[in-house]
């Protein structure tokens, strides 16, 4: 049947010189056009850094402006421009004007492409063009695909464990469900979990989410951001956390972020919050005077024209942080102002200079990035540790929870 139709079209086709020409010309405008996308899309680390040569005078200009009531004493200004990128409020990459500069339109593409088309019904928007390998693709409109909307206002919880992890990781989330994730009281204060993550890509994506939707189900601790899930986009990971926090669980009053390979000690941690600042606190493990790692080989490297300082400011370790949660909306509020670096932690220590607030040491128990070797005594004296390779983790657990003295 189709043989028989196309031989016939085609000969329609060839019959009218000026509609195949007109035909042509729309698969040579298709193919140019592809093509150019394709090489904008190519280029994401050309583009940031010429984008960084050509504005850093006028970044200067904006930075000379605010360094006069900035707080921060050990900066001196390069002429590579003050690259963290504090941008006056006016400039917000969330307003619905044309962004003004190469950087905000890079960031915002997507969403500025979406309000276009439907305030004026044309495609005028430019091709979406990657924010390169250093910066993430925040701020943006990111939806919740998996969502818990109640669970907050029901259980009213003091504070919120956020495990970031991700959705392939269903053992890691038993492991914490069977173990430290399993204590809802603590102190008399209720203490809520929920696990992070964001879209899984590849081959069996779909069978993933719909495994999800399974575990969901059962458990209903599953948040899911559609944001691709990978390690580039832990700033997005953090910042989407943010985002629902301030929006479905504004009334407790703290937050913990946690990675999944953790052991917690959740009856030390509700011990040190009730003695804890209700507002501007974080803590965890703080990081001073953290240098910028230049090696492009290293994991958490950041090229001078991406971040020209050479030491961080204070910022709390990412595989634990508390934070109050009157910060939520804060640090959202001032990631507008601070250009989205990949590397998480360090985002949240550039955000909290923003607000002039430090991260402090907590006050008592301890935070360890190194696996503390497990003993009763030591585990009853810390907050959170790295778990240590090969060791059972609810094993770890039910030994620790055993009654009986720990010392
Ligand atoms: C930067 O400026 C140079 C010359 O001034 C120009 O050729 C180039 O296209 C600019 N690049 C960007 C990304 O604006
Ligand atoms: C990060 O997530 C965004 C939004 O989903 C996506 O466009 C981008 O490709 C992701 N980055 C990486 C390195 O996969």
């Amino acid at each position: 049947m189709e043989n028989g139709v196309r031989p016939a079209e085609n000969r329609r086709c060839f019959g009218f010189s000026r509609r195949h020409s007109l035909f042509l010309l729309l698969v040579l405008g298709v193919v140019l056009f592809v093509y150019c996308t394709n090489i904008r899309d190519m280029g994401p680390e050309w583009n940031a850094k010429e984008w960084m040569k050509n504005h850093s005078v006028k970044l200067l200009t904006v930075f000379g402006k605010q360094s006069t009531v900035s707080k921060n004493k050990g900066f001196t200004g390069s002429p590579d421009g003050n690259t963290t990128a504090e941008l006056p409020e006016t400039r917000s990459v969330t307003t619905t004007q044309e962004p003004s500069t190469r950087w905000q339109r890079t960031v915002s593409s997507r969403a500025t492409k979406k309000t276009l088309e439907t305030q004026t019904g044309q495609r005028t928007a430019a091709p979406y063009v990657s924010p390169g390998p250093y910066l993430v693709e925040y701020p943006y409109e990111y939806h919740f695909t998996i969502n818990e909307e109640l669970k907050c206002k029901q259980e009213k919880p003091f504070v919120v464990l956020m495990v970031q992890v991700a959705p392939r990781n269903r053992a890691h989330r038993d492991v914490i469900r069977n173990s430290w994730g399993s204590e809802k009281l603590a102190n008399n204060q209720v203490v809520a979990l929920f696990f992070l993550l964001g879209m899984q890509t590849g081959d069996d994506a779909e069978q993933v989410h719909q495994q999800l939707l399974q575990e969901s189900k059962e458990h209903h601790d599953l948040i899911q951001g559609d944001f691709v899930d990978c390690y580039k986009n832990l700033t997005i990971k953090t910042m989407v956390m943010l985002e629902w926090l301030n929006s479905y669980c504004s009334s407790a009053a703290y937050a913990m972020k946690i990675d999944s390979d953790m052991f917690l000690n959740v009856p030390n941690l509700v011990n040190l919050l009730l003695k804890a600042p209700r507002t501007n606190y974080m803590t965890g493990l703080v990081a001073h005077g953290g240098a910028v790692l230049r090696d492009p080989k290293s994991k958490w490297f950041l090229p001078q024209e991406i971040f020209s300082e050479s030491i961080y400011p204070p910022y709390a370790l990412g595989l634990g942080y508390i934070l109050s949660l009157d910060l939520t909306k804060k640090l959202i509020e001032a990631s507008r102002h601070i250009k989205p670096l990949y590397i998480e932690d360090v985002y949240l220590g550039l955000c909290m200079r923003h607000l002039g607030i430090s991260p402090t040491d907590p006050s008592s128990y301890s935070f360890h990035v190194f696996p503390l070797s497990y003993s009763r005594c030591a585990y009853s004296k810390i907050i959170a540790t790295t778990c240590p390779q090969n060791m059972d983790r609810v094993w770890i657990w039910r030994d620790f929870k055993r009654p009986g003295r720990h010392c």
